[in-house]
């Protein structure tokens, strides 16, 4: 099991969002959390990563109890966050904000041969290496946000929502490329609004409605569920 996350109660001052939420995410899946704006899915995420410490509930990585862990100290064991609200250096070229990512590798050889993955993944990063973060259209942000996520070789990344605002067909790039890193080992967290793409690309999932896990199971059998259907599928 590479990520643990055991009866998780988290909140912002008053508003308790989390409600003994349990999931777990073993070594090498790609695994969905979905559900309805508001229901706590990116507090999950943030929970996990360190963001918002929890008031109850326990998280596991690699075995070793997280929850007490600053987030920085999380990032360095190895779980990367790439959040909706992107925090890229807009002042700072493409090339700049992904050799940010890589902070915490220390060896540089690693770190030319991440770059030289994330610029395969997304070739439109390539050929803007030198724009400036600030002037990329939204879709390459997007890729951008994944690709310095990855820069600092994660053995589990969240993903937050990166299909939100895309077109179609930048969609299916980012998609592909999260097939991609999927097909490369690393284990993934997404959390989507894309319910039917989502249930289509990734091994497992839980659905998340009002803060507590409603339902879990293999994403292929949740695109048979009635619930899901009538509430993501439009059926
Ligand atoms: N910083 C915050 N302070 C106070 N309340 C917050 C904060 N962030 C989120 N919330 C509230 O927590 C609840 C869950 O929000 P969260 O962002 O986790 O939902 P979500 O499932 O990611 O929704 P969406 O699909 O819209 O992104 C919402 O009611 C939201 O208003
Ligand atoms: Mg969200």
């Amino acid at each position: 099991m590479l990520l643990e996350v055991k009866g998780l109660n988290a909140g912002y001052g008053f508003l308790q969002v989390l409600w003994d939420v349990s999931l777990y995410v073993a070594q090498g899946e790609f695994v969905a959390l979905v559900g309805p704006n508001g229901a706590g899915k990116t507090t999950t995420l943030r929970t996990i990563a360190g963001l918002i410490p929890p008031r109850q509930g326990e998280i596991f990585f690699k075995g070793e109890l997280i929850s007490k862990l600053a987030a920085h100290k999380i990032s360095q064991m190895g779980i990367s966050f790439v959040s909706e609200s992107l925090n890229l250096f807009t002042a700072m070229s493409v090339h700049e904000n992904l050799l940010l990512g890589a902070y915490v590798v220390r060896d540089r050889q690693k770190q030319l041969e991440t770059l030289d993955f994330v610029y395969h993944l997304f070739p439109r990063l390539k050929e803007r290496r030198n724009q400036l973060a600030g002037t990329l259209s939204g879709g390459e942000r997007k890729m951008l946000a994944i690709g310095r996520g990855m820069m600092s070789n994660p053995d589990l990344l969240l993903v937050d929502e990166p299909s939100l605002g895309l077109a179609p067909n930048l969609t299916l790039d980012v998609f592909n490329a999260l097939e991609t890193l999927r097909q490369q080992g690393v284990t993934i967290l997404l959390v989507e609004q894309n319910v039917n793409t989502t249930l289509h690309i990734t091994d497992r999932a839980y659905v998340l409605e009002q803060g507590r896990i409603a339902l879990e199971g293999k994403s292929k059998e949740l695109l048979e569920n009635k619930h899901v259907k009538e509430a993501f599928l439009g059926m």
